[in-house]
């Protein structure tokens, strides 16, 4: 089966991702061969965002299935799966899909194997198209009229299998005309707000304007936003949220203004095998990336930097959990918990 998708293109047997590092000045499209090339894109952000990363860990490890041929198995996968797990620690979606490759590929060998392995990467790739549209018109429905939302980092179909999670919302809210415009945060230190949303939504004709991530507080003080929305990498059983260095400040602003703060992501996002957000794990990354913007040098190269990639928010300060079952509002463990077990 071939699948297209904005960042990430299967061809049944083989695997091709879009560059991010690059957008949006260069259009470059790189092989993954084996389950090493697709932890290395994930590791080196080639592919980021946490439903994409999962998508990609799941066609890497049927790509290494396929290499095996007759000898593949789940035991001779073993290492595979561990270097995909290895690539980045905080996207519980990486997870999620290598177990569920895991449970699917059982004691199949060979063969069978690789082709059950395939058909269920290319299902998780298509499922997550799917619960973005149905979670886009879920968190449509919860904006007023000609609202102004303000979003962080890149949740598009660059991030996803397609259409999006926070702008999946606000792509469905545009075509339901309910959407005035979008403030996108630029997003430092890795500028997906700039490079990837401002351009996936001019791409799109939605009217967005790019802000420096510290004029969100002047935003909000003066009225122009009507809600924040942002994605998730991690969503724990309380509603605790890790996601994007920087959203936990938003919906502390957010709160302070009385202004909506929602959460969209797909039930893949959600984890409640961990109680609260004290046990996510949240990646550090090299201090290069704060001391340096795209090459140029903008700190003295000695300095101490702290650079973790992600935040999170407590479950309090969040107004609505939006997945592609519905709404859970001002989320608590009974109220995720119960999410979990609805069809
Ligand atoms: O470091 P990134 O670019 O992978 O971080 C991405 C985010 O934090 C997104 O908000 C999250 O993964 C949701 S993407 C639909």
């Amino acid at each position: 089966m071939v699948i297209n998708s904005a960042a990430i293109r299967w061809h049944g047997d083989f695997l091709e991702l879009l560059d991010q590092r690059l957008l949006p000045t260069e259009i470059v499209w790189l092989p993954v061969r084996n389950s090493q090339d697709a932890a290395t894109a994930i590791r080196d952000m080639v592919v980021r965002g946490a439903p994409a990363i999962g998508i990609t860990a799941a066609y890497g490890l049927a790509l290494e299935a396929a290499r095996m041929e007759q000898r593949a198995s789940m035991s001779a996968l073993a290492g595979a799966v561990e270097t995909l797990a290895a690539s980045r620690p905080t996207a519980v979606n990486l997870f999620w899909a290598l177990d569920r490759l895991q449970a699917t590929g059982g004691s199949l060998e060979g063969a069978e194997l690789v082709q059950a392995l395939t058909q269920d990467a290319e299902a998780i790739h298509q499922e997550d198209i799917a619960a973005n549209h149905a979670l886009g018109d879920f968190g449509a429905s919860l904006l007023p009229q000609d609202a102004t939302v303000y979003t962080h980092c890149n949740t598009g179909a660059l991030a996803t299998g397609g259409h999006g999670t926070a702008l999946g919302i606000i792509r469905s809210a545009w075509q339901k005309q309910q959407l005035r415009g979008v403030y996108a945060g630029e997003t430092r230190p890795w500028l997906q707000g700039s490079r990837l949303t401002s351009w996936e939504l001019a791409n799109d004709g939605i009217p967005v304007t790019l802000v420096a991530d510290s004029t969100a507080g002047q935003l909000m003080a003066q009225g122009k936003v009507q809600a924040v929305i942002v994605g998730a990498d991690r969503i724990t059983a309380n509603g605790d949220t890790a996601n994007k260095i920087g959203t936990y400040n938003l919906a502390v602003l957010a709160k302070h203004h009385g202004i909506p703060f929602i959460v969209a992501a797909p039930v893949s996002t959600l984890d409640p095998a961990l109680p609260d957000g004290s046990h996510i794990v949240i990646e550090e990354r090299d201090g290069s990336e704060v001391r340096q913007i795209q090459g140029k040098v903008v700190a003295p190269s000695e300095v101490a930097v702290y650079n973790p990639a992600f935040d999170v928010t407590p479950g309090e300060l969040i107004t609505a959990i939006v997945t592609e079952r519905g709404v859970i509002e001002a989320p608590t463990t009974e109220k995720v918990l119960a999410h979990l077990r609805q069809q």
